[in-house]
């Protein structure tokens, strides 16, 4: 099954220098980047506050790759709909935020976008099995949200593995999304385990040279697809 999938790479730009952002955003295109990854932070779902819909929309406007915003805010249901109507092709939502998910992942399609349900480490896959009828794919929180460059928690994987299979079961076309802490050495686990969209931060932008790290990411990969 894993062979027939196709890996994306998707940079997540909360690593990069800002105030270099449009080239950063060519760097990782040149190196294969499919998607890139926004994270949007309220300072109340998250204990940190990063950016919004002005910088969707001027990335959006400057790159050719589908942008993905991932939402870490209280009550998403308010603003999902504008972040597709801002460029997003992909819209995330926490399934701890949102007490009326169907409601939020309907306003993403009726925009003309993918929706995302996002689920943290600690919650349980089972409170996104009604959604995958709704949802075009899972967001595995594979760190709590709030930061980049913090440590893979190492049950992620057994998570991403059930998920999977229960996707796999009931037939769905829902991809699984994986983020936080990936870099060369567990791409190939998680990869393996299921996920096809991969999120890096600290390991693309951190790292000397982001062409070349989203290069070598993608090439780890290979021996598992
Ligand atoms: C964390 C964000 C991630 C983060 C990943 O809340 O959702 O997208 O940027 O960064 P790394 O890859 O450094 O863990
Ligand atoms: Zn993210």
């Amino acid at each position: 099954m894993v062979n027939t999938r196709t890996i994306d790479i998707a940079p997540s730009i909360l690593s990069s220098d800002f105030s270099r952002l449009g080239q950063e955003i060519e760097a990782v295109e040149r190196g294969g980047a499919a998607i890139i990854h926004v994270d949007v932070m309220d300072g109340h779902f998250v204990p940190n506050i990063t950016i919004g819909l002005p910088v969707v929309k001027s990335i959006s406007r400057t790159t050719k790759l589908p942008v993905d915003a991932h939402l870490m805010i209280s009550e998403p249901g308010r603003y999902a709909a504008q972040f597709v109507a801002a460029g997003a092709k992909m819209v995330s939502v926490h399934v701890e935020a949102d007490v009326h998910l169907h409601r939020t992942l309907a306003s993403i399609k009726a925009a003309g976008g993918e929706a995302g349900v996002a689920i943290n480490p600690a919650t349980p896959i089972v409170a996104v099995e009604e959604a995958l009828d709704f949802a075009d794919y899972v967001l595995v929180m594979s760190v709590n949200p709030g930061f980049g460059g913090q440590q893979f928690i190492p049950t992620s994987l057994d998570k991403v593995r059930r998920l999977r299979r229960m996707i796999d079961e009931r037939g769905l076309n829902v991809r699984i999304e994986i983020d936080g802490g990936i870099d060369r050495t567990n791409i190939a686990e998680v990869v393996a385990a299921g996920a096809e969209i991969i999120v890096a931060g600290s390991a693309i932008f951190g790292a000397p040279d982001p062409q070349v790290a989203v290069r070598d990411l993608r090439e780890a990969t290979v021996e598992w697809v």
